[in-house]
């Protein structure tokens, strides 16, 4: 199957009143991925047993926290992330949010932690997005960045889980991660310049083996990587990536995106085993990558056969789906296809179509809120 034209214009089949729509005040050409705080937040609260009930809608603004909650002291939080797109007529679509709900409570399980049904979560979604609706940024500008947090709220000191736990979601409006690099193709398809990753072969991002948490998004997986990017960043590169801490021979993932290498008509991705996270865009990705008809395999992929591929990708739920120009390993540079004829280029445009409701979603992966 061919990808959309990447120079068509979006026909979007949807239809939604915007009679009466009033947006924020704000440029929504400047936007980056920096914080723009909106007029609500979604807060949830339960204690240790219980179950989640009713949430409330209230006034974005600071939390009051206890001196020993157990986020603060032993980093008992987990957090997700997702994306409103607003279409061309208007209407608001959620990409696949259910898909967040299952990770968070898979997140929950492994640090002891409740966690709202599915149903909960959506619908709290669909809520926190209703009420910061004039922050979703117009078609072709953007979109609403969601994070929810999940985190033990309640006071202890003793090594335990916390007695109490708080569900809450903000949003900020978002454009490209890598704002500096956003070059405009058409109102479809925004290429992102492509990024230069350094291989870090000293810092490691999760220990191997499925025992650890690299494989949930827990809030303390993301402080650790500062050191290696800081350095990266003042060094040149973009980004860096992270290699198995056990035989440092395989690459994992970069800082806050899952990896992907191209050779010929197959692209390889390492397999999804404890020590990296189950991004929902890669593995939305892979399914759209086999419907072009590339083979994919989710497999261990060694530093030498990177060096090898032809083209290099990474894929996040804010930064969708970015070309690799380049990865320096030790002395070693190598270079990768990038560009519209470039597979990644073809992803980007398919799934960010699906998203802004540009592309027919033959999967059913957007929810419009309404
Ligand atoms: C996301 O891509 O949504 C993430 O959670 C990564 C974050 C570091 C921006």
């Amino acid at each position: 199957m061919s990808p959309p034209s990447i120079l068509g214009n979006c026909k979007t089949v949807l239809k939604c009143n915007t009679a009466g729509e009033n947006y924020a005040d704000i440029n929504w050409d400047e936007l980056g991925f920096s914080l723009v705080p909106t007029d609500y937040m979604y807060v949830m609260k339960c204690a240790k047993g219980d179950k989640f009930s009713q949430g409330s809608i209230l006034p974005y603004g600071n939390l009051e926290i206890n001196p020993s909650a157990g986020i603060l002291n032993y980093g008992q939080g987990i957090f997700e992330g997702l994306k409103a797109h607003r279409t061309e007529d208007g209407c608001i679509l959620l990409f696949r949010p259910d898909e967040n709900a299952q990770r968070m409570k898979r997140s929950a399980d492994r640090l002891c932690m409740p966690s709202p049904s599915n149903d909960q979560f959506v619908n709290a979604v669909k809520q926190i997005v209703l009420a910061n609706k004039r922050w979703v940024p117009p078609s072709g500008k953007g979109s609403l960045y969601i994070r929810p947090l999940l985190m033990g709220t309640g006071a202890l000191l003793g090594l335990a889980p916390a007695p109490d736990y708080t569900f809450l979601i903000y949003c900020s409006p978002i454009g490209s991660y890598h704002k500096d690099k956003k070059r405009l193709i058409s109102s479809l398809l925004i290429i992102t310049g492509a990024l230069n990753l350094k291989v870090e072969d000293k810092l490691y991002k999760a220990i191997s083996g499925s025992g650890g948490t690299g494989g949930i998004k827990s809030v303390t997986n993301y402080a650790p990587v500062y050191t290696a990017i800081t350095d990266a960043k003042a060094n040149g590169f973009s980004d860096v990536l992270f290699l198995d801490s056990a035989t440092g021979k395989y690459i994992e993932e970069a800082s806050a995106c899952n990896v992907f290498v191209v050779k010929g008509n197959a692209s390889f991705t390492p397999a999804i085993d404890g020590t990296i996270l189950p991004g929902i865009m890669g593995k939305s990705i892979i399914e759209i990558a086999i419907d072009l008809g590339y083979r994919v395999l989710e497999r261990a992929v060694s530093v030498e056969e990177m060096l090898g591929a032809d083209e290099m990708f990474c894929t996040g739920t804010a930064m969708v789906v970015n070309s690799i120009a380049s990865v320096t390993y030790k002395k070693t540079r190598m270079d990768y296809k990038t560009g519209p004829e470039a597979l990644s280029a073809k992803l980007r445009t398919t799934l960010v179509g699906i998203q802004t409701g540009c592309v027919e979603d033959k999967k059913s992966w957007t929810v419009l809120v309404d």
